[in-house]
């Protein structure tokens, strides 16, 4: 049996890197909004810290999917989808592996240049690459910043994208996303 994406759906272990991301990315969202408001305390430290290593482990497991994705490629487009829908779904892929990779290293970057120490789940210290900088803070912040709303409005895009095609067009964008459901194999788009 082979893990490798076959031609008509997604495999195993690229369904598996996708779903668990998406839910780390929620969490970690969610996370950053909520202690953004909390007083400065002990506690709110310490959900910073887990921000931060959620962040991290989006960090590794992107780098691990991307490499997996030129590894195992990805199935066929589905036959019957108009050329600038299959262009627009690329374009928002890669601008989510972009987003992927920019939220957590802005953060990794933001971090070290406020002089904060990193570590993941209390574990081991994630070394320092840079010095201490006002400057990159302020540019890092800002990424940080922007990258979530950007990363917001594509999440949303794309998963009412994927809803779209399942309820309305009823094909199988999200079957191929989705363990052991059976797909139509006709490859016909509604
Ligand atoms: C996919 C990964 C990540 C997402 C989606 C994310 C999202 C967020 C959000 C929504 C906020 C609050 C609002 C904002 O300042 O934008 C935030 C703040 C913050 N994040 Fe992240 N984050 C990620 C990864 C990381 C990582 C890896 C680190 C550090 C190693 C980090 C460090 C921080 C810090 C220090 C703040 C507070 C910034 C401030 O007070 O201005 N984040 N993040
Ligand atoms: C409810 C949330 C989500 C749903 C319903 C969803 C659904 C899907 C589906 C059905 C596909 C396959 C599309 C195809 O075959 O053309 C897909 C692919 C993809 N999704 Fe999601 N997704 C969700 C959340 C996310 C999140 C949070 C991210 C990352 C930030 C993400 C990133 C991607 C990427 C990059 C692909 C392209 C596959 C690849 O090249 O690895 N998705 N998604």
């Amino acid at each position: 049996m082979s893990f490798k994406n076959p031609t008509d759906r997604w495999g195993p272990v690229s369904q598996v890197l996708h779903w668990t991301i998406a839910a780390l990315i929620v969490a970690v969202a969610v996370i950053g909004l909520w202690m953004d408001t909390l007083p400065r305390s002990p506690r709110t430290i310490e959900i910073y810290a887990l921000h931060k290593s959620i962040g991290l482990t989006i960090l590794v497991l992107a780098t691990l999917r991307l490499a997996w994705r030129f590894y195992a490629g990805a199935p066929a487009t589905l036959a019957g989808l108009p050329r600038w829908q299959v262009r627009i779904a690329s374009l928002t892929h890669a601008a989510l592996y972009a987003v992927m990779f920019a939220m957590p290293l802005s953060g990794w970057l933001l971090n070290a240049a406020a002089g904060y120490p990193l570590q993941w789940f209390g574990l081991f210290n994630v070394p320092r690459v840079i010095e201490r900088s006002e400057a990159l803070h302020e540019f890092a912040e800002g990424v940080h910043d922007i990258g979530f709303w950007v990363l917001l409005v594509l999440v949303v895009a794309h998963a009412a994208a994927a809803f779209h095609h399942h309820l309305f067009r009823e094909d199988d964008t999200l079957r191929r996303m989705l363990p052991g459901r059976r797909i139509s194999r006709t490859g016909e788009s509604a």
